[in-house]
């Protein structure tokens, strides 16, 4: 007989998935916390809206974005960088709530990442067939710290690749809730969502929230 002291207990870790060395997947991490980011995001979208911005080539972007915090990503015909301001608004991004900045650092630490200082998060809204192709994030100042992206609403097909645009990649399911961080050896690695499936979600309706958590400056 074993004498397991959690012997029938449920197992309450987070389940920890590795997807490349410097990469993880937190499967349900941000589940507990789930109503707090959703009311912060509902709060966050009343002043600075979801748009969809254009790239430097011209093309309208699927997905429509917005951010919070210190600085915001944007892209226009002049190019991809961070802006303290709304373009749209002209007025600062709105801060970013303590529920978010709590579950960056504490994703980052579970990832082995200590003391992420995150200071700039972009809101990805997925509706039916938005995708985002493969690409780096190398607009921040600083790829000593990771990236920390947690999914919300419908569920999505992740790709993750390698350092090198050619490089093969592999597809994950994430859904509600789970958080994948990358830093150290693949902070630089190509990534992107495949085309988002049709579906209603019980909380979220027709749509996918992606928070990117990163160290701008
Ligand atoms: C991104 O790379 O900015 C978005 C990733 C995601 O939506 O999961
Ligand atoms: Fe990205």
């Amino acid at each position: 007989m074993s004498t397991d002291l959690f012997d029938g207990l449920p197992d309450l870790r987070p389940s920890r998935e590795a997807i490349a060395e410097g990469a993880v997947l937190l499967r349900g991490f941000a589940k507990p916390v789930e109503d707090e980011l959703i009311t912060a995001l509902r709060e966050i979208v009343a002043q600075a809206s979801f748009r969809h911005m254009l790239t430097p080539g011209g093309h309208q972007m699927s997905v429509a974005m917005t951010n919070c915090g210190d600085a915001g990503w944007v892209t226009d015909r002049s190019g991809y960088r961070y802006d303290t301001i709304d373009p749209d608004s002209r007025k600062p991004w709105p801060p970013m709530p303590p529920s978010f900045l709590s579950l960056a650092k504490q994703a980052a630490l579970e990832a082995g990442f200590d003391n992420f200082a995150t200071d700039a998060c972009l809101i990805n809204r997925y509706q039916p067939g938005a995708r985002m192709s493969l690409h780096q994030d190398r607009d921040e100042g600083d790829f000593g710290a990771p990236i920390v992206s947690v999914s919300l609403g419908l569920p999505a097909t992740f790709l993750f690749g390698g350092l090198k645009r050619s490089d093969k990649s592999q597809r994950y399911r994430l859904e509600h809730g789970d958080i994948a961080v990358w830093g150290g050896p693949a902070r630089l690695a190509f990534h992107g969502v495949a085309p988002l499936a049709d579906g209603e979600h019980a909380v979220l309706g027709r749509q996918r929230i992606n928070l990117t958590f990163r160290k701008a400056r």
